[in-house]
């Protein structure tokens, strides 16, 4: 079914260093959210706060009525158990072979007959197309390959909330494509509710439901894709269209001249939204709304050619009209 995750009010500092104060969402169940944000802004820092690795000063994160920010260390464990999750690096134990390294999780934490756990580790290395590569290790694979073996491995105990950690790092744009479809046909299969944190403008703009920024200290806004491709917040635009011009700066925000000297600046139209990604078997996901439902519930007009299939086609760079 999928869980919803209902973070509220959540600030932590490192010594003096404050990453982000005061961040409140819901990540609803059964959906796939995206989380944005610059380098260094805490993203990985937010992931690691939600299955409790990292303790936050302030807020709470509450999973089915236990807040994981206070509760015990049995409750915490118990709670971590729905958590599937894929760090950035993949996280692999390189002396071991793809097939231990899936199968870890479940002889660590079940008491499964090897049989069982054959059964299981070979369902999940099937669901990300790794059949065939169990014996290989860590090493000798390609990056694309690691991902994979990373998810089947996030994937074994069934988890209810999937924590995905950059997985297009270092991978091509097919590779990209294929692992984004991953996901959606994993979402549309298992139930899970996601959180991706990505760079890929492509990938934002069709994987997710909702979609996240963090910026400057803060969560600058969260909330449907349609809502925040259509955004004229600054910072928003600025992120999901990859652009110079606005309050982000090549290393920290931009200051007072800066921001005057591009006052006059036309930026260019808002590009189409795409349509979502669809599961690859044809049926819709759990989560699936009509396209451009919530510019309507809204009264927000959408930018111009929305929703249309080739408006797909045109984002992720496969046509250049
Ligand atoms: N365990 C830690 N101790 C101290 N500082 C940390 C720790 N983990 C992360 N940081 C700091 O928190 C900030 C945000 O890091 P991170 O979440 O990795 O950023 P992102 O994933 O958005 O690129 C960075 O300045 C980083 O140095
Ligand atoms: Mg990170």
């Amino acid at each position: 079914m999928g869980v919803d995750v209902a973070i509220k009010g959540l600030t932590k500092s490192f010594g003096k260093q404050l990453i982000w104060n005061d961040v409140t969402l819901t990540l609803p169940a059964g959906e796939i959210s995206v989380m944005l944000g610059p380098s260094g802004t805490g993203k990985s820092v937010l992931l690691k706060s939600l299955i409790g690795l990292i303790k936050p000063e302030k807020g709470s994160v509450v999973i089915e009525g236990v807040d994981i920010c206070s509760c015990s260390e049995k409750d915490l464990y118990e709670i971590r158990k729905l958590f599937g999750v894929l760090f950035q690096d993949g996280a692999m134990f390189g002396s071991m072979n793809l097939y231990d390294n899936v199968a870890f999780p479940l002889r660590e934490h079940t008491k499964k007959s090897e049989s069982e756990i054959r059964r299981i580790v070979m369902e999940k290395m099937d669901l990300v197309g790794l059949i065939g590569a169990e014996m290989k290790l860590p090493g000798e694979i390609s990056g694309g390959m690691r991902k994979r073996a990373g998810l089947a491995r996030a994937l074994v105990l069934d988890p209810e909330i999937l924590l995905i950690d950059e997985p297009d790092s270092g991978l091509d744009p097919v590779r990209t494509s294929f692992i984004n479809q991953l996901f959606v046909d994993l979402n549309a299969q298992i139930d899970a509710t996601f959180l991706i944190v990505t760079h890929d403008i492509h990938s934002v703009r069709v994987v997710p439901d909702q979609i996240g920024l963090l910026y400057h200290k803060h969560l600058a806004m969260y909330g449907p894709r349609e809502m925040l491709l259509s955004s004229d917040e600054p910072v928003v635009r600025q992120f999901l269209n990859a652009q110079t011009v606005g309050p982000i700066g090549m290393s920290e925000e931009k200051d007072a001249d800066q921001l005057a000297a591009e006052k006059d600046m036309a930026l260019p139209p808002l590009p189409p939204i795409p349509l979502q990604l669809e599961p690859s078997n044809g049926v819709p996901r759990k989560s699936q709304r009509p396209p451009g439902e919530w510019c309507r519930q809204n009264g927000v007009t959408p930018p111009p050619n929305s929703f249309r299939a080739d408006s797909v086609l045109s984002t992720s760079g496969a046509s250049g009209a």
